[in-house]
C-alpha cells in the first residue's frame, strides 16, 4: 500500500514539537506492515540545507502566485517529497513564526500550498506513484482532503490526525476566494463563526478522523476540550478512532543513547547515577538526597506550566529539586527564572529548545513533571518511561492513557508506572508531588516503579499496526 503523508514538520529535520516526532517515527514503523509512505514537507532553510542532491518529481511555476517544486529525497529511511517555493519557505524564523515571534502573515497562503500539492499528488501528479491513501497532520495539512474531495481524485481516501485541537487555522474569510476551491465548500467545510478554519475543512472532508489517544478522542467531544469544534466531531463519531503514539526506539533507547554520559538498562539502574550528576552540574543543582524532578516542555498554559510556577517553593520545601528545560511565554519564561533566583542549588532553568539535553534529562533525573491542562497524547512522559525518569502528570488525555497511577491496588500488582494527578490544579499538582516525593522515599518501591515503567510497551509496535489496519480497511472499502 502506498501513502502519501502530508506534515508541517517532521524529525530529524524540522521540529517544534512531538507531531515532527510522530511524522518521522510513523512511516518507519509502518514499513513492517508492508506500507510504503512518501512524505510531503515543505522545503524550509533547515530541510534544504540538509537534503543535498533530490530528484525534481514536479514542476508548477505559478501556483497562488508562486513557482513550487516538488523534490524527492531519502533522508535517514524517510522518502520525503520536498516543497520547494522559496517565495513561501525561505525564511529566517521557524516555521511559523518570523524571528521576533509573530506569525508569518500569510501562514494560509503557506499551507494552503502545501495541502493543495499534497492533493495533487494524490491525484497522480508525481509520475510513476500516486497513492492509495493520504494521511494529513494537523490544521496545517487539513486542506488536502478538502482540496481532494473537490477533485477528479475525490475517491481516494484520506485520513487528517488531530495532534492538537488548540491549533486550527482560523484566517479571515476573504481569503476564501483565493483558495480555488469552488464556492460551495465555504459553507459546507470551511466556514466558522464568520472565518474559515482549515483544521474544520479537513475533518469535514477526511475520510476519517484520528487522534493521538483514545482518552482525547473521548474528550474533544465536549466543549471543553473540543475548542468549538466538538459539534464536528460528534456529527462524524462513527469515524473518529484514538490511536495513542509510540516513540522511535531506536532514537530513544537508554541502552545506546549516544547523548547519555553513561548508558544503563533495567538491570543496572545504578549507572543512572552519572547522568544524574551530569543533570546536577548542567542546571546547578545539589547533588544531594532528594528527587531531581525535571521538565521538558514549551513553556504553556496547556501545558499547566503556570501551575508549575506556583509550586516550586513547595518542592523546595519538600527536599525536591527542580530542573527546567523549556521556551513559550515570556511572562512563564520569567516566573521559571525568578524561581531559579530564589532557590539557589534547588531550582535549575534553561529556557531554550535543546535536544540533546532533553535526552540527558530523561537519562538522569528521578522524575518529569507533566502537568497538563489538556495533552492529545505527549511524548515525554513515554520518553521517560523508557529511561527510567517516572512520569507525575495530569490525569488527561494521552497522559491518563500511557501512566499507570502508584495507587495501592498497582502497586500491590507491580502494575504501577507512574503518578496521576486530578484535579488539574495548583493543588492537584502539589499532592502529587507529595505522592511522588513519600514513593521516592521508599527506594525499594520507587526502583519497582522505574522498572516496570521501562517494561512498558512504549514502542509504535501495535499503534502502527492499527494506522495499518484503518488504512486497510478505509482502502477496501473505496474501490
Ligand atoms: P507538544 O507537541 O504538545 O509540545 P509532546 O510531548 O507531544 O508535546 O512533544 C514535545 C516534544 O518536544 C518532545 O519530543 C519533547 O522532548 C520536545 N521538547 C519540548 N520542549 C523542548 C525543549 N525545550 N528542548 C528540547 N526538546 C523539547
Ligand atoms: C501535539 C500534542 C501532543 C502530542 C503531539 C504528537 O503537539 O500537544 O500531546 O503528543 O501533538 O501527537
Amino acid at each position: 500500500m502506498r501513502i502519501l503523508s502530508v506534515t508541517s514538520e517532521i524529525y530529524p529535520l524540522v521540529k517544534t514539537g512531538g507531531l515532527a516526532d510522530v511524522a518521522g517515527a510513523l512511516p518507519l514503523a509502518l514499513k513492517a506492515h508492508d506500507i510504503e509512505v512518501k512524505t510531503l514537507v515543505p522545503g524550509y532553510p533547515a530541510v534544504m540545507r540538509v537534503i543535498g542532491k533530490a530528484e525534481e518529481r514536479l514542476h508548477l511555476p505559478d501556483v497562488f502566485g508562486v513557482e513550487a517544486r516538488v523534490l524527492e529525497v531519502e533522508h535517514e529511511g524517510l522518502d520525503l517529497l520536498v516543497l520547494d517555493a522559496p517565495a513561501l519557505f525561505d525564511r529566517m524564523g521557524g516555521p511559523y513564526i518570523d524571528q521576533n515571534g509573530a506569525d508569518y502573515g500569510d501562514n494560509w497562503k503557506r499551507f494552503a500550498l502545501l495541502s493543495k500539492i499534497g492533493a495533487e499528488i494524490a491525484a497522480g501528479a508525481i509520475e510513476g506513484w500516486q497513492p492509495d491513501l493520504v494521511h494529513a497532520h494537523d490544521w496545517q495539512a487539513a486542506l488536502t482532503p478538502l482540496y481532494m474531495r473537490h477533485s477528479t481524485t475525490a475517491g481516494t481516501p484520506s485520513v487528517i490526525t488531530i495532534h492538537n485541537m488548540a491549533f486550527q487555522g482560523q484566517f479571515s474569510s476573504e481569503l476564501f476566494a483565493q483558495l480555488g476551491l469552488p464556492d460551495r465548500a465555504y459553507m459546507e467545510s470551511l466556514e466558522y463563526y464568520g472565518r474559515v478554519s482549515y483544521l474544520k475543512g479537513g475533518l469535514t472532508s477526511a475520510t476519517a478522523i484520528t487522534t493521538v489517544s483514545p482518552s482525547y478522542a473521548e474528550e474533544i467531544l465536549t466543549p471543553e476540550y473540543g475548542m468549538g469544534l466538538e459539534g464536528v466531531i460528534a456529527s462524524r463519531a462513527e469515524d473518529v478512532y484514538g490511536i495513542v503514539n509510540g516513540i522511535d526506539a531506536a532514537v530513544w533507547n537508554p541502552a545506546s543513547d549516544p547523548l547519555l554520559v553513561e548508558n544503563y538498562t533495567a538491570a543496572a539502574l545504578r549507572k543512572r547515577m552519572a547522568n544524574r550528576a551530569a543533570v546536577a552540574s548542567h542546571f546547578g543543582l545539589d547533588d544531594d538526597e532528594g528527587p531531581i524532578f525535571c521538565v521538558i516542555s514549551r513553556l504553556t498554559w496547556q501545558k499547566g506550566m503556570d501551575l508549575l510556577a506556583e509550586v516550586v517553593d513547595d518542592i523546595v520545601a519538600a527536599g525536591g529539586k527542580l530542573a527546567v528545560l523549556g521556551t513559550g511565554d515570556a511572562a512563564l519564561e520569567g516566573a521559571m527564572r525568578a524561581a531559579a533566583g530564589r532557590h539557589n542549588r534547588r531550582v535549575g532553568v534553561i529556557i531554550g529548545y535543546d535536544e540533546q539535553l532533553s535526552h540527558l534529562l530523561q537519562g538522569g533525573a528521578d522524575a518529569i513533571l507533566v502537568p497538563s491542562r489538556f495533552e492529545p497524547c505527549g511524548l515525554t512522559q513515554l520518553y521517560a518511561l523508557r529511561y527510567g525518569c517516572v512520569p507525575v502528570v495530569a490525569r488527561t488525555g494521552g497522559l491518563a492513557d500511557t501512566i499507570v497511577d502508584a495507587n495501592e491496588a498497582a502497586l500491590g500488582a507491580r502494575a504501577a508506572t507512574g503518578v496521576q494527578f486530578s484535579p488539574v490544579t495548583a493543588d492537584g499538582l502539589r499532592h502529587g508531588l507529595r505522592r511522588a516525593i513519600r514513593l521516592y522515599g521508599d527506594a525499594k518501591l520507587w526502583t519497582q516503579i522505574q522498572k516496570q515503567g521501562m517494561k512498558a510497551d512504549v514502542s509504535w509496535g501495535k499503534s502502527a499496526e492499527r494506522y495499518a489496519d484503518l488504512y486497510q480497511r478505509l482502502v477496501s472499502k473505496g474501490h
